[in-house]
């Protein structure tokens, strides 16, 4: 694709991005989440450039935001009594739904699937903008493919400059961490991606499935997303859990003394001192699992700016928001876990 000039808009040139999108364009937008790489989910062509600039998989489907619930009806087949429930509680905000598509969808958008995922953002900017556009709009996340999901307009820019014409910068997103992502098409409902609305906060409403990891594996790719490595810094990446993992990364690291390797460990900032000799990525205050989530994707990016060779993370408990930083956490480190 020709290389061009990448705007950096400001909320005030809201209506700028309105036009592009308008026109076809694709526009990076924030949202409660992360940043998202918007097209007018209705035109194919549109929606055919996202994949094109993120170079994602063509067989890993996109999510449609809508700007209201009411919306939803005309994307999809029906909407089962108990997700009408979930859309009540907890939209807008980090939680998608897939529901069997109508035919108004694009099959570009579902990469094929019978089925698609739709959400309302909780977002003042990414709201203002699906009402001012008028249509509903696809977006993954807006890194390229493989790399952390973007909480800054920078981390955009680092990864798409040159193209994508527009990025609306609307700050530091919220959660810092992907929605929920909950397959409706199918009973009990099961839970595909854990993220800011957790198992926890949706089994008050209704019956929630959710396999292991190596389940998950087996299965056939409900969530074709589930089968990429995301989220991966340049560094050799472990996670290390258990009581012992300090010990553990501090043995492990031995072995990159007096090699020009830099060894980074992320870690709680109480925690911290443990470790004298390496670089640390702080995760903010100990068990504080917002401001972690929040984090996080950065920390992988600063993983990169510093340089660092091997990174250890320590992991944190798999409760309430826990299980998708966890779940982000086993991606980065490609599934090298280690149990102290
Ligand atoms: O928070 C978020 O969800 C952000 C913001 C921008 O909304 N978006 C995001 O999109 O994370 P993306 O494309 O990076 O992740 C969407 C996930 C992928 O794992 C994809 O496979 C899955 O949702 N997905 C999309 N449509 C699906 C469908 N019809 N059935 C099952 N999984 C689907
Ligand atoms: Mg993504």
């Amino acid at each position: 694709m020709a290389v061009r000039e990448t705007r950096i808009l400001t909320p005030n040139e809201i209506g700028e991005a309105a036009r592009l999108l308008a026109q076809g364009e694709v526009v990076a937008f924030p949202t409660e989440t992360v940043y998202g790489l918007g097209a007018n989910a209705l035109d194919p062509g549109a929606v055919a450039a996202i994949f094109i600039a993120k170079g994602r998989p063509q067989d890993n489907p996109l999510i449609v935001h809508v700007a209201d619930k009411d919306q939803v009806e005309e994307f999809v087949q029906e909407i089962p009594d108990q997700a009408r429930l979930l859309m009540e509680h907890f939209w807008p905000g980090p939680l998608t739904l897939v529901l069997q598509k109508s035919e108004k969808v694009p099959d570009v958008v579902t990469a094929g699937l019978g089925t698609v995922a739709v959400r309302v953002p909780d977002h003042p900017i990414a709201l203002e903008l699906l009402r001012r556009t008028g249509f509903p709009l696809a977006a993954p996340s807006a890194n390229l493919s493989g790399r952390p999901s973007p909480t800054r307009a920078e981390h955009v820019f680092a990864d798409l400059q040159g193209k994508v014409p527009a990025i609306l910068d609307g700050g530091e997103t919220g959660w810092g961490l992907e929605s929920t992502v909950l397959d409706c098409a199918t009973w009990p409902f099961r839970l595909l991606r854990p993220g800011g609305v957790t198992l926890e906060d949706l089994r008050k409403y209704v019956p929630v499935e959710y396999g292991t990891l190596a389940g998950q594996e087996q299965e056939a790719p409900r969530s074709p997303g589930m089968k990429y490595q995301h989220y991966a810094p340049d560094a050799l990446v472990y996670l290390v859990t258990g009581d012992n993992a300090a010990a553990k990364i501090r043995e492990l690291s031995e072995s990159y003394n007096g090699t020009d390797e830099r060894v980074g460990v992320m870690t709680w900032n109480e925690r911290a001192h443990l470790y004298p000799a390496l670089t640390v990525l702080n995760m903010g205050p100990q068990g504080d699992l917002e401001t972690l989530a929040r984090r996080l994707y950065h920390l992988l990016r600063e993983a990169d700016s510093l340089g660092l060779k091997v990174l250890f993370i320590e992991g944190v408990s798999e409760d309430h928001l826990g299980l998708a930083i966890m779940n982000r956490l086993r991606k980065a480190a490609d599934h090298r876990e280690i149990r102290t």
